[in-house]
């Protein structure tokens, strides 16, 4: 893989914490699990695998902020550079022994995700972008699907779970897809979400009530394999807002229009 000293040094954290989740993951029905509230769990394997992450990512760029899941925010003495790490995304699936779940490292810089990487490490699928280098799945360069008609395609979403005020939202947004689309998907992972628009295996997907570490680097992938993404209403910022959609060039305007209800 050719990229630059933090795309490497991304990947190489991605690929550790991967290995001590698989280690865990073959022995879930052993992990303590505690619950930050309705549907939304932590284990022992989200939280080290997060340490691991902090460690090599901190100790290489010491100046950078970071974003985690797990430990919060800390502002770096360099105001530009932030890492955006989820350790675990999919933590229900994981605890299921489902295997579709995710590492999610994403680089800002000067508020723009300029490095990302997303590991399904159950299934050794690397998904790695840098700006204006392509997106790539382990040595294999990936491109959004071609589709052009709605009926023909498929869409990715996240439902939240039990609680969050975003639901009734969501419920319409399907009401109103369903019947003008080949079908929905709900995998519970919303980094290979992403990663699958950018593979072309999902022809769209959006979620509203979304943190920032589950998109930062997916949000990448999509973008350099050739798709859009935006937040769901005109103007506003994914990241910043909590809701993003995206697509292939053709799907994204009649999709993001469903979506709306417009
Ligand atoms: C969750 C997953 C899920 C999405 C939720 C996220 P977590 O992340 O990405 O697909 O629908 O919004 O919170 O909690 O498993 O890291």
């Amino acid at each position: 893989m050719q990229g630059s000293a933090n795309l490497n040094l991304m990947i190489k954290a991605a690929r550790k914490a991967g290995r001590a989740l698989v280690k865990d993951f073959r022995e879930v029905e052993n992990l303590q699990v505690s619950s930050k509230g309705p549907g939304d769990f932590v284990t022992k394997a989200d939280r080290e695998a997060e340490r691991i992450i902090k460690e090599d990512l901190m100790g290489a760029r010491p100046t950078y902020g970071w974003l985690g899941e797990e430990t919060g925010e800390t502002a770096g003495a360099d105001p530009t550079r932030r890492w955006i790490v989820d350790p675990l995304d999919g933590t229900t699936n994981f605890l299921h022994g489902l295997p579709h779940w995710a590492v999610s490292i994403a680089l800002e810089h000067k508020g723009e995700i300029v490095s990302a990487v997303v590991f399904d490490a159950a299934k050794d699928e690397m998904y790695w972008a840098e700006k204006g280098a392509g997106t790539w799945m382990n040595e294999s360069r990936l491109r959004v699907s071609g589709r052009r008609q709605m009926i023909e395609s498929i869409f990715a979403t996240g439902v939240p779970f039990g609680g969050k005020g975003t639901l009734p939202a969501t419920l319409q947004d399907l009401a109103r897809l369903m019947p003008v689309c080949a079908g929905v998907r709900r995998w519970g992972a919303a980094s290979l979400d992403l990663a699958y628009v950018a593979a072309g295996r999902y022809d769209g997907y959006w979620e509203r009530g979304i943190q920032p570490w589950d998109m930062a680097a997916g949000i990448l992938l999509v973008r350099e394999a050739g798709g859009m993404v935006s937040g769901i209403r005109e103007g506003d910022d994914p990241l910043e807002k909590g809701a993003v959609i995206c697509g292939n060039q053709n799907l994204f305007e009649p999709f993001r229009k469903v979506i709306r209800g417009e």
